[in-house]
């Protein structure tokens, strides 16, 4: 009876780390490059799984403010994939009513790839399926730092008084404003970190690691990730007993 109410219990929000193209690669003999190509499959995969049972955003860290110190050849690489992956996959996300927004710095990104995000963005704006958020050149510190500054250029113009700035306010500078916390992250790859994601949001995020290479991520694994996910449950600092009155 309750392992039925809790398998039925889907995330509304997963995010997911998606690490380990370049071993995955090197077992292979391959370029890491191969790897961060054959990562696709997944995503495209995670894609599809997240549209099959309910979940409503789906929030992919696809490179990191640290991932700039990888030697320039990968990175270059990684940014060729990128403007590639998104001018061969937008068709048909697009058709498929998902909307697509991108977190993290632009500056440093090419301007044709800044171009086709911010196209990208626009033409799926009013879809109403799945929302794919794509972490590009993201670091959850500096969305912390970006939105302190807005605030206090906010307070210095005197738009906002100080003690209106409360968790609500603050999580409204940041750059996954107007959408719910992740409820659930998984981090492929075996290293169980949040290598600077989304730290504020993550919170009170259900954490769930696994041993398989982002390339090797399967259906199975989306499924073992998801029915975890129902088993947990979540306190938010009550007790188990106030926590099963609640579901009662
Ligand atoms: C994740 O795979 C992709 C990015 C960080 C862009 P990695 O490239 O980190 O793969 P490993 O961790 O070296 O195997
Ligand atoms: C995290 O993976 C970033 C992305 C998946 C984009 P990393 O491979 O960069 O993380 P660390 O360096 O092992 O912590
Ligand atoms: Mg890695």
């Amino acid at each position: 009876m309750r392992r039925s109410f809790a398998l039925v219990r889907i995330p509304q929000h997963v995010a997911i780390i998606m690490d380990g193209n370049g071993r995955w690669a090197q077992r292979r003999g391959l370029p890491r490059a191969a790897g961060h190509r054959a990562g696709l499959k997944s995503v495209r995969m995670s894609i599809e799984r997240c549209t099959a049972v309910g979940v409503k955003v789906l929030t992919i860290f696809a490179f990191s403010t640290e991932n700039w110190r990888r030697p320039q050849s990968e990175v270059g690489l990684l940014m060729s994939l990128f403007l590639e992956a998104l001018d061969a996959e937008i068709d048909e996300l697009a058709s498929k009513g998902v909307c697509i927004r991108f977190v993290g710095a632009r500056s440093h990104l090419a301007p044709g790839l800044v171009a086709r995000m911010s196209a990208a963005e626009e033409r799926t704006r009013a879809n109403s399926g799945l929302t794919l958020v794509i972490a590009m050149a993201y670091g959850g510190r500096r969305d912390i730092v970006e939105a302190a500054q807005r605030l206090a250029v906010a307070v210095r113009a005197g738009t906002i008084q100080p003690e209106q700035i409360d968790e609500v306010y603050f999580s409204e500078q940041l750059a996954l404003r107007g959408l719910p916390d992740p409820d659930l992250l998984i981090r492929t790859g075996g290293d169980h970190r949040v290598s600077n994601f989304l730290l504020w949001n993550l919170a009170y995020t259900e954490l769930w690691f696994t041993e398989q290479l982002w390339p090797d991520f399967s259906p199975d694994d989306f499924a073992s990730a998801i029915t975890a996910f129902a088993e947990r449950q979540r306190r938010y600092g009550q007790t188990s007993a106030q926590v099963s009155d609640t579901a009662c």
